[in-house]
């Protein structure tokens, strides 16, 4: 089979780069743990009415950009275009809600969007998502946003915003939506921008085409026309984040491409990235629940993009998840000392030294460069004349220091000489 590629739009992680998407995994998630959110899995496929039902039908996320199936049973299927839906069916699966609340989880796996590529922008993409369900209290909003702030300064970078904004909720966003409606109603727009008006008036604030935006000027924005209920959650979300050491740009134009937010939602966007600077996002939801058959129960959480993350960590030229390497590289010449080199590693392995050796029958010149290139402290060569003396010669990399070692204590000195 040749001529085969990744498909369009997707990309191979390969070593050395890959240890640096582990670190970004790792860096992004340590603060979720250590602030009692919990990990889970659930299935990279749902039933299709949970993303239709959940993210929403009139967003291009569902209508455009869903990898949807029928399976071999006849049931439709769909790849996940995001993972908070796929947890709330869980949760409400699971009967969670009737347990300590709020419920606190994360986790980290793949998402699928058919969208055009582009730097930044894949069809397969990998999000850290966490989300605290159950409870609706604004200190819990600025946890969360606070929380996904930590992951990045851990990362060590600098060059990012939060923009932050409130939706509205149900006490609101009608009669906001309605002075919005209106107001486009008398702008000079496209038949097919009037369309989106009509479905998702919101979006239209979002447009990007300059004449677009010159009518926007004077538009109702959704944070001028909070009810007293939302507005002081809002305010009391900002003081928490204040008092938390974060900082934020009021974004009231935000818009994102998920319907199911209300009141607090933001975004983390990069600024050494071009387009597609969007490194997360979230909100709180608090009818997610309710439109999958589930309870009247709150939510809020965000996603990290992995992969965006990464370029920008790329782009502020930080030195993340250097390769481990391994510690100590034994290189065997000849038969019989290849039986002792496979021996020796494998012990060093049992007893957590990272150890490595050649394969392939290579001569001295080609294992030695591959001990160089292993990174080992420590390298054992044993040779022919060495075996029939019965030692091998353990070598010191960082000094060039080299001495003779009894074959039967080569175990202990390497496993004592890599811990000093
Ligand atoms: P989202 O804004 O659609 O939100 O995606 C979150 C992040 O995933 C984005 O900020 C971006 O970094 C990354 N991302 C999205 N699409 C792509 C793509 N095509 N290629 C590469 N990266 C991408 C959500 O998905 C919500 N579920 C977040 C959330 C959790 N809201 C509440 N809880």
């Amino acid at each position: 089979m040749s001529g085969l590629t990744a498909p369009k739009g997707t990309f191979d992680v390969l070593p050395p780069e890959s240890e640096r998407f582990l670190a970004v995994r790792e860096t992004l998630t340590a603060p979720l743990r250590r602030a009692g959110y919990g990990y889970v899995e659930t299935p990279v496929f749902e039933h299709t009415e949970v993303f239709s039902r959940g993210v929403g039908e009139s967003t291009d996320v569902v209508t455009k950009e869903m990898y949807t199936f029928d399976d071999r049973g006849g049931r439709s299927l769909t790849l996940r275009p995001e993972l908070t839906a796929g947890l709330m069916r869980a949760f409400i699966e699971h009967r969670l809600h009737t347990g300590a609340l709020p419920v606190k989880l994360w986790t980290i796996g793949s998402a699928f969007r058919y969208e055009r590529p582009q730097a930044g922008r894949y069809r397969h993409f990998t999000q850290v998502d966490m989300e605290a369900l159950g409870v609706d209290d604004p200190a819990l909003d600025a946890e969360v946003v606070a929380l996904g702030v930590q992951g990045f300064r851990d990362l060590g970078l600098t060059d990012f915003e939060l923009l932050l904004t409130s939706l509205g909720d149900a006490t609101c966003r009608p009669q906001y939506r309605e002075q919005l409606v209106a107001y486009l109603d008398k702008l000079d727009l496209d038949e097919e921008t009037r369309r989106r008006a009509e479905i998702n008036p919101l979006r239209v604030l979002d447009d990007k085409r300059p004449e677009v935006q010159a009518q926007l000027d004077e538009a109702p924005l959704m944070v001028d026309h909070l009810s007293d209920s939302t507005r002081a959650h809002y305010d009391a979300v900002r003081q928490h984040l204040a008092d938390l050491g974060v900082t934020w740009t009021e974004a009231p134009r935000l818009v994102r491409g998920l319907d199911y937010y209300t009141k607090t939602t933001f975004e983390f966007v990069h600024n050494g990235l071009g387009a597609q600077s969007a490194i997360g996002g979230g909100g709180r939801y608090d009818g997610l629940s309710a439109a999958l058959g589930g309870p009247d129960v709150s939510g809020i959480g965000y996603a990290v993009g992995v992969d965006r993350t990464l370029l920008a960590v790329q782009a502020e030229g930080l030195h993340i998840g250097a390769a481990a390497g391994v510690q100590a590289f034994v290189v065997p010449l000849g038969e019989e000392a290849r039986r002792l080199a496979v021996r020796l590693v494998g012990q060093l392995r049992q007893a957590g030294v990272a150890a490595d050796t050649v394969y392939g029958g290579r001569g001295l010149k080609g294992a030695m460069k591959a001990a160089d290139r292993s990174g080992a402290s420590h390298v054992v060569v044993i040779g022919e004349r060495d075996l029939a003396e019965g030692v091998g010669q353990l070598k010191d990399m960082r000094t060039g220091e080299q001495h003779p070692v009894p074959v039967g204590e080569l175990f202990e000195r390497v496993r004592a000489s890599v811990g000093e």
